[in-house]
């Protein structure tokens, strides 16, 4: 069930399956430290701090602005209203995909504390246990043809719930030890109507390859994009 605190400040939302009785604290990374409960984290834009929580572990991230508007105005957005926030937006995008079927953390609760005009934001969802990027994973070894295609398959299934990915790179991608394919990270990510945008997310994904191919290496070669391709444009249900 999705409750929801409100005062005039702060918003929470949650998931009473996974946390009882949240308060703030919950979004605060020294809580969990001082409570020996952080399990690790992962850099991105900022840090991401893997948590444990009763039943499940989750990841806890702060949201923080990219680029140089960011050196300013580091972790403020305009606040336009509670629902139109970053955390509120991913927390309802999770659970719409959850609910699609594709393979995306389980939202756990968001947080918005409003600041005069502005607004700041924390997410926590769950961890996939496990679970290393793809940029990881293609430092260290390659993936079989079929990897590739359940990639492919995963993206077919999120567009075909609607969802543009907006930031679809190989950081965003994470394979856990049952091979299964996890898509994570929809900040600023929202449902689209036709059908326009989705090659899109497809050359944002091959641009980041490129990307990381020329930062270091990675046991990639532009071919395995036609593996990609394939697993996408197989019919959903047809058991790749
Ligand atoms: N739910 C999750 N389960 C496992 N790892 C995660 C999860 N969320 C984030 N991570 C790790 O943290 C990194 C950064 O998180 P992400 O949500 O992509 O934020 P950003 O890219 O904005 O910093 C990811 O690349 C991934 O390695
Ligand atoms: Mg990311």
């Amino acid at each position: 069930m999705i409750e929801k605190l409100q005062s005039s400040h702060e918003l929470i939302i949650y998931d009473s399956e996974l946390l009882a009785n949240p308060s703030a604290e919950i979004f605060n990374p020294q809580y969990w430290q001082a409570q020996q409960q952080v399990t690790g984290s992962a850099q991105g834009r900022g840090t991401t701090w893997f948590i444990q929580l009763e039943k499940i572990q989750a990841a806890l991230r702060h949201y923080r602005r990219g680029g140089l508007f960011g050196k300013l105005v580091k972790d403020h957005y305009w606040f336009s209203g509670w629902d139109k926030s970053r955390s509120v937006e991913e927390f309802h995008l999770l659970h719409h995909l959850k609910d699609a079927g594709v393979h995306v953390p389980r939202p756990v609760a968001a947080r918005v504390i409003k600041k005069g005009i502005f607004y700041q934001a924390d997410l926590l969802s769950e961890r996939i246990p496990n679970a290393q990027d793809l940029v990881g994973i293609l430092k260290q070894k390659s993936l079989s043809s079929d990897m590739y295609r359940k990639i492919g398959r995963e993206i077919a299934k999120m567009h075909a719930a609607s969802v543009n990915h907006t930031d679809l790179n190989i950081h965003n991608i994470l394979i856990d030890d049952q091979e299964q394919v996890w898509i994570i990270d929809f900040d600023k990510c929202f449902v689209d109507d036709g059908d326009g945008w989705k090659p899109d997310n497809l050359a944002r994904l091959k641009r980041s390859f490129e990307k990381e191919l020329a930062k270091c290496h990675l046991n990639w070669k532009e071919p395995d994009l036609n593996l990609i391709r394939d697993g996408y444009s197989q019919p959903l249900g047809s058991g790749l």
